[in-house]
């Protein structure tokens, strides 16, 4: 499913609590997703990442737009034991928008 980045942009929201992004974005709970979609997995340098993120940055590399959404819809089942607390987005529709959005920001 092809996502619309304007919509994702709003979807967002429901992340900015933890995540930054932008110029001059830092990280915050969670880490920057500048270039997170094809970026590898558990990279940004000055972050902290749980032992399951490093687990799964060991087994799969890089963070594809279908990793993105099986992890966005259910994080904690997708990577169990990661510090994301946050439920998932439930409509494939939110989680293809919130990608493509990301997708947008180098
Ligand atoms: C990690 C996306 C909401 C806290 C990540 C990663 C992505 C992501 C792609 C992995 C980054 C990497 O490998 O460098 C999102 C999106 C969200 C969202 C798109 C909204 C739909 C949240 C919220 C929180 C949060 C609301 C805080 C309550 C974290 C933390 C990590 C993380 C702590 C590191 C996880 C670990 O090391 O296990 N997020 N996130 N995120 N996020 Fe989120």
């Amino acid at each position: 499913m092809a996502g619309d980045p304007a919509k994702g942009e709003k979807v967002f929201r429901k992340c900015m609590a933890c995540h930054a992004v932008g110029e001059g974005a830092q990280n915050k709970v969670g880490p920057v997703l500048n270039g997170v979609v094809g970026r590898a997995i558990a990279s940004v340098s000055d972050f902290t990442y749980s032992d399951a993120m490093h687990e799964l940055a060991a087994q799969d590399g890089v963070w594809t737009p279908e990793e993105l959404a099986q992890f966005l819809a259910k994080p904690r089942d997708f990577v169990k034991g990661t510090k994301m607390s946050f439920a998932g987005l439930r409509k494939e529709e939110e989680r293809a928008d919130v990608i493509a959005y990301l997708a947008t920001l180098k």
